[in-house]
């Protein structure tokens, strides 16, 4: 059962790599914003509390994503794999993540990075947003959203070196490429 993240600038195929990678290995995608985006449309407290970082491109406080995402792992069945997508982002949450992970025997085993040039980034989500109705999908905010990664998560890429699980992945050339890139590099470890 893979138990897996990907760690990659906003716009980098996060969500579309995670779709075709949780198909792949039979576990659920579990993306941050798109549950947060959930508890938005539908007001809840979370939503309400949310709601004013996403839109400008912060980061969410780090107490209210680990309870939201370690209660959907929690609640899979069986709890055993997982692609993670947008989770952790900062240094607190991974230190979290890593040890309910230990205290669940359920460690991850790879990191997913895809390294997309910052251009490309900009010119996805710009053409994105024409149709995607995500507020934070606006040129402001979109340089704001790829400068909270470069300051607060991409330091995660050496965490996740350092634990030795760090799969470092090119994220350009369609996306069927880059799905057989991950591919390639995730069948070569050892799942269990
Ligand atoms: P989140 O929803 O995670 O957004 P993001 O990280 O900004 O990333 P995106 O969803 O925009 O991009 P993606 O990498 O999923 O790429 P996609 O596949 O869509 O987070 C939103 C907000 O929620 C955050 O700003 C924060 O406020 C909050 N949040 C979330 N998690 C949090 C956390 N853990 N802690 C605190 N706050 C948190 O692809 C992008 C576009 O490119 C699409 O149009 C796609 O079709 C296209 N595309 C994909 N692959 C290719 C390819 N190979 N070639 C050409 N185009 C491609
Ligand atoms: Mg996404």
């Amino acid at each position: 059962m893979l138990r897996a993240l990907l760690l990659a600038p906003p716009g980098a195929g996060k969500g579309t790599q995670g779709d075709r990678l949780a198909d792949l290995y039979g576990v659920p995608h579990v993306a941050t914003g798109d549950l947060l985006r959930e508890h938005v449309a539908n007001g809840t407290k979370i939503g309400r509390e949310a709601e004013r970082f996403m839109t400008s491109g912060e980061l969410v406080p780090d107490d209210l994503v680990t309870s939201l995402v370690l209660e959907r792992i929690r609640g899979t069945s069986p709890p055993t794999g997982f692609v993670l997508d947008g989770f952790p982002r900062t240094l607190s949450q991974a230190e979290r993540a890593y040890e309910w992970a230990l205290e669940n025997q359920l460690t991850f085993h790879a990191a997913v990075a895809l390294e997309v040039p910052t251009e490309e980034l900009v010119g996805r989500l710009l053409a994105r947003g024409k149709t995607s109705g995500r507020v934070d999908d606006s040129e402001d905010t979109i340089r704001r959203r790829l400068e909270v990664y470069g300051d607060v998560t991409s330091p995660l890429l050496d965490f996740y070196k350092n634990r030795g699980i760090l799969v470092e992945v090119e994220g350009t050339g369609t996306v069927d490429e880059v799905t057989d890139r991950i591919r390639t590099r995730l069948d070569a470890l050892d799942l269990n």
